[in-house]
């Protein structure tokens, strides 16, 4: 059974489809959950900084890359990769790349389900009126409370799973695009309002400071891995999720310039959380360092001390919900995509079936953070494994594998087909993911390996 290049058997409806869909995939619980507390935990500034770099050098050339990919081989990562392979004379072992994106891409939702469980748990917070009237302390209370009852919490990150495999069993169309493309506008807006907030709060010079002062004397070899892993998982890279929706991409979009405003939109609402953030907890003595709770401690605590403070944090925690959702439907979508294609089953099943397994395994994250706590190999429980492996050892490989197979594997003829850019712009991109983006891999590898010191 072969499907041909050029029929392929779905395709965005709309105009602004892959761009909808693709922003709401990159925009998500990495913007506003992870990047906050990662950026504390590392410091600040020389943090951000070299962040940036990673999404301007490692980033933007890796996405036009996997977009081309997608497109040209139309299907799952596993199916698309080996097709452009092919074409190019290229051998089955790069396939594997394939394997490892949907593998990871299922591996950061069985950990994202739980975080979103919490988004969506607040929002309960906030409509019930659960937090009103708590002070710093309580904030620290509730939120280990929420995360003591394994019941409790798993009820949450089952919501998540349901409704993440509903939407993606009714299909690209009338499941995936329809969702984002009523999903994602009112984010931003809430954003500023949260911004408004924090210039009045008083600590948004602290929170600039820490965010912009580009200090990189700070900035250890963890730091270094974890601001190119960050990239990758806000573009939502090297996880199949951007391959897969650059294949029902249409002919005739300019796969350049989609990935720029994906990446401008990603980094900045990141900016804009951080900015958010960051001056909420200056102004009430939390410390930037805290870690995963970060922002279900610090924003509820703003909300309240707000004039309608209720109202906007309902508001801030359906956005988080809805940003969530936007970007966990697109982790799956691979895997459905490859089911589907290779294993002659349905959509719904295969969504079920695929739901069942990350339903048994995100039950397992869950219990990190209650009865789990314990069960640690390394310093490192279940949930921490998910996401160090996936963030800081599998992405950046993948992109790697990207960057190689883009860069130096396949017939040149080929991208320059797909992304349709001037002969110099042609020859830039080409020269980031030959030897920019590997280069940049390679070398905070090797730094993080310990190896440099040898
Ligand atoms: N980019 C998403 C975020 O920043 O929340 C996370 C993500 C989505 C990672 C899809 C990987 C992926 F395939
Ligand atoms: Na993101």
């Amino acid at each position: 059974m072969t499907t041909t290049n050029d029929a392929p058997k779905t395709l965005w409806l709309g105009r602004w489809g892959f761009v909808l869909a693709a922003t709401g995939s990159a925009v998500g619980l990495g913007n506003i959950w992870k990047f906050p507390y990662i950026t504390g935990e590392f410091g600040g500034g020389a943090f951000v900084l070299v962040y940036l770099a990673c999404i301007l050098a490692v980033g933007v050339p890796i996405m036009m890359a996997e977009i081309s990919f997608g497109r040209r081989g139309r299907g799952s990562p596993i199916d698309a990769i080996r097709r452009v392979v092919q074409e190019s004379g290229g051998g089955g072992f790069w396939s594997l790349f394939g394997w490892m994106a949907m593998l990871c891409g299922f591996m950061i939702l069985t950990f994202y389900v739980v975080v979103a469980g919490w988004s969506f748990s607040y929002l309960w917070k906030m409509l019930s009126g659960g937090l009103v009237g708590s002070s710093v302390d309580d904030m620290a209370a509730i939120f280990g409370a929420n995360n003591a009852n394994p019941f409790n919490l798993g009820a949450w990150s089952t919501l998540v799973t349901v409704l993440t495999m509903l939407i993606v069993g009714k299909g690209v169309q009338a499941g995936i695009e329809r969702s984002v493309s009523w999903m994602m506008p009112g984010m931003v807006v809430m954003l500023a309002i949260l911004i408004g907030y924090g210039v009045y709060s008083g600590g948004f010079g602290e929170a600039f400071a820490f965010l912009f002062s580009f200090n990189t004397a700070g900035l250890s070899s963890e730091g270094l891995l974890a601001a190119l892993g960050h990239a990758f998982f806000t573009l939502s890279l090297a996880s199949g999720a951007i391959l897969t929706y650059g294949a029902y991409l249409p002919k005739g979009h300019s796969i350049a310039r989609t990935t720029f405003s994906v990446a401008i939109a990603d980094t900045v609402v990141a900016l804009m959380a951080g900015l958010a953030i960051f001056p909420i907890i200056f102004a009430n003595g939390m410390s930037p360092g805290s870690g995963p709770g970060l922002i279900f401690m610090s924003l509820p605590l703003a909300f309240q001390a707000m004039p309608f403070g209720t109202l906007f944090g309902v508001l801030f925690f359906l956005m988080l919900s809805m940003a969530a959702l936007t970007s966990s439907i697109s982790m799956i979508e691979a895997t459905v995509a490859w089911l589907t294609d290779n294993k002659g089953v349905s959509r719904k099943q295969a969504s079920w079936g695929v739901g069942i397994l990350l339903w048994v395994v995100s039950t397992l994250a869950m219990l990190s953070f209650n009865v789990g706590a314990d069960w640690t190999l390394g310093g490192r429980n279940f949930f921490d494994w998910l996401d160090y492996l996936t963030s800081r050892w599998m992405m950046p490989l993948g992109g790697l594998g990207m960057a190689l197979m883009a860069g130096f594997l396949l017939r040149n003829e080929l991208f320059k087909e797909e992304l349709g850019l001037s002969n110099a712009q042609h020859a830039l991109w080409l020269f980031m993911v030959r030897y920019v983006s590997p280069l940049g891999i390679v070398l905070i590898f090797v730094d993080a390996l310990g190896l440099a010191s040898l």
